[in-house]
C-alpha cells in the first residue's frame, strides 16, 4: 500500500472501530431488566464455563505484561480512555466491563492481542511471537472473568451471533 496513505487509513480505522464501539455500551447495560427474567437467573450464579486454572494463569500473564497499561484488574488508567492524547493516540482502555472490550467476540479479542493496534498506528503492542497462543487465550479468559454477570450474559449472546455468522 502507498506509504503516505497507510498511516492515515490505519488511524481512520482505529477511530472508526473505537467510535463504533462507543455507541452501544451504556444503553446495552441499562437495558438489562431489573427484576425481570435476568433477575431470576441471577439467583443462580452464571455458569461461565471459564476454567479457574486458566484464569489464574491468565492473570499472571496479564500482571506481568498488560497491567502497566491496562491497570490492575483491567480497570484502566485515570482519565478518559475515549480521548486521544497529544499524539492523537488513544490511551489503553479498561478491559473490565467499564469500557468496550466485552463488545468483542473471543476471536476479535485474540486478534487485538495478537496483532496490536490496527496498522501498528496505536500504542497497543502486538504480542504474537512474545506470548504463546495458550498464554494469549489464558489472558482472554482472565479478562472475561472481570466482567459482571449481566455484562457477561450480553457478551454471550454476541459471541453466539458471531459464531453463527
Ligand atoms: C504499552 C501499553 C499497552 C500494553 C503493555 C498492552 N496494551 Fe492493550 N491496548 C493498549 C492501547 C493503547 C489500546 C487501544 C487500541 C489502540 O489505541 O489502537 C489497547 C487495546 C487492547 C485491547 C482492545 C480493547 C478494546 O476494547 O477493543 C485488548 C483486548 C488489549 N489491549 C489487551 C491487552 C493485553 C492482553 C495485553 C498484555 C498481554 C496488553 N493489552 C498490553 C495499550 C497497551
Amino acid at each position: 500500500m502507498n506509504k503516505t496513505i497507510a498511516p492515515v487509513l490505519a488511524a481512520l480505522l482505529t477511530g472508526l472501530l473505537l467510535s463504533a464501539c462507543d455507541q452501544a455500551p451504556e444503553s446495552d447495560v441499562s437495558q438489562v431488566p431489573v427484576g425481570g427474567e435476568v433477575a431470576g437467573a441471577d439467583a443462580a450464579p452464571l455458569d461461565r464455563k471459564l476454567d479457574p486454572a486458566q484464569i489464574v494463569r491468565g492473570q499472571a500473564v496479564y500482571d506481568k505484561n498488560c497491567l502497566e497499561c491496562h491497570g490492575a484488574n483491567g480497570k484502566g488508567q485515570p482519565g478518559d480512555w475515549r480521548i486521544r492524547n497529544a499524539e492523537g493516540r488513544y490511551p489503553p482502555p479498561p478491559l473490565d466491563d467499564s469500557a468496550h472490550a466485552w463488545h468483542h467476540p473471543t476471536k476479535v479479542l485474540m486478534e487485538a492481542i495478537r496483532d496490536g493496534s490496527p496498522g501498528g498506528e496505536g500504542n497497543m503492542p502486538a504480542w504474537q511471537g512474545k506470548l504463546s497462543e495458550q498464554e494469549m487465550q489464558d489472558t482472554v479468559v482472565y479478562i472475561k472473568s472481570l466482567w459482571s454477570d449481566p455484562v457477561y450474559r450480553l457478551w454471550m449472546k454476541m459471541e453466539q451471533q458471531s459464531l453463527e455468522e
